[in-house]
């Protein structure tokens, strides 16, 4: 096709080696970064149209000091790339991704690379760097696309210019608890979004304020936040780096997506795939005592995975959910895992070979 010929052009001159797999321990990948080969970049032109990007050297990039994304405008997405056992790599869903930032940067005041830009930007970018997709069952390549207001500017305006770029990295377990279940603490001193803001969107500025949450719930021994609404203080929202699920019988339930709450990509797999595996998913709003009643809770997201939350605690009550047996949150993991490297046969279209 011509995009895996653009890709082999794009990729030939300056190709590091031969070898299948980079020099990784692949048995000790967490979540940390460990640089690849290549970045993409892509810079949008003075009408505000992104024109030919390309893939260079992984390294720093030159930017203003006074570039708009330092103040105002960036936005971020991640998705994965997985090997499967016959040799193939797979995408999932990125075109997702794609739609996600282009609704981001609507609502942000930026231009965005088209859907068909962003994919075929995703795929050179795994495929030059594909030396670093882990083995079958040893991780994924998380790949991190970028939209920056990289223009100077002094006062508060849209950017004058702006790069997309991506990079990517070899990654297993997002949380250092692995796969244990996590222990998620609601911390009422601090909101993650509130109506009217940007909390729908993958915005930097929804998650430099999570930090100091996230770093006081570590202090106290829990594995991360789960917040609850501005407003109300009664409603759950979402973790600080993914999506909240909760399981009662036949019935799966997830925060509707308002405004406030990201619309994560694994969240709607996992919606679908629970819808079709027979389960009741409701999106809707959920009040925190309903915690109380519930069988089983896990978190979602293309980091995170699926993750089971084995406690909540809540203004000084821990609430413990089921983390062992037959598990909800495992099934639908190993069917969304299953289709992502290839195991399951996917009948959705959802996975993209490059
Ligand atoms: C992801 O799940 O891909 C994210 O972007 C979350 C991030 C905080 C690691």
């Amino acid at each position: 096709s011509q995009a895996a010929s653009s890709l082999r052009v794009a990729t030939q001159p300056s190709s590091d080696s031969d070898d299948e797999y980079a020099d990784v321990d692949w048995d000790k990948l967490g979540f940390g970064l460990t640089p690849t080969d290549y970045m993409y970049v892509m810079r949008c032109s003075k009408d505000q149209t992104f024109n030919a990007g390309q893939l260079t050297r992984y390294g720093n990039i030159e930017l203003s000091p006074s570039a708009a994304q330092i103040l105002i405008q960036a936005i971020y997405e991640g998705t994965k790339a997985n090997r499967t056992e016959d040799g193939r790599i797979l995408l999932f869903r990125p075109e997702q991704n794609a739609a996600r930032m282009k609704y981001g940067a609507e609502r942000m005041c930026m231009p965005s690379p088209s859907i068909e830009q962003f994919v075929d930007a995703v795929k050179e970018t795994v495929f030059a760097n594909k030396r670093w997709i882990p083995p079958p069952g040893k991780g994924s390549l998380y790949v991190r696309p970028l939209l920056l207001g990289s223009g100077p500017i002094l006062g508060l305006a849209p950017a004058p210019e702006y790069t997309f770029l991506i990079y990517a990295s070899p990654v297993r377990n997002y949380f250092k608890e692995g796969t244990a279940p996590l222990n998620l603490y609601i911390n009422e001193e601090y909101v993650r979004a509130s109506p009217g803001g940007a909390g729908g969107v993958k915005t930097i500025t929804n998650y430099a304020p999570v930090l100091k949450a996230i770093a006081s719930a570590k202090n106290r021994g829990f594995s991360d936040v789960l917040y609850l609404d501005a407003v109300n203080k009664k409603y759950l929202e979402e973790v600080s780096s993914c999506n909240i699920f909760i399981v009662k019988g036949n019935n799966i339930s997830t925060p509707a997506t308002n405004g406030t709450i990201l619309k994560g990509v694994t969240r709607k797999s996992i919606i679908e795939i629970a819808r079709d595996q027979g389960y009741q998913v409701e999106e809707r709003a959920i009040e925190v005592d309903e915690l109380g009643e519930a069988d089983e809770v896990f978190c979602s997201g293309t980091a995170v995975g699926v993750a089971p939350v084995g406690s909540i605690t809540y203004r000084n009550k821990r609430m413990e959910f089921k983390t062992e047996g037959r598990l909800v949150s495992k099934e639908l993991y190993s069917t969304l895992a299953g289709l992502q490297t290839g195991r399951i046969e996917d009948k959705n279209g959802w996975t993209v070979e490059i």
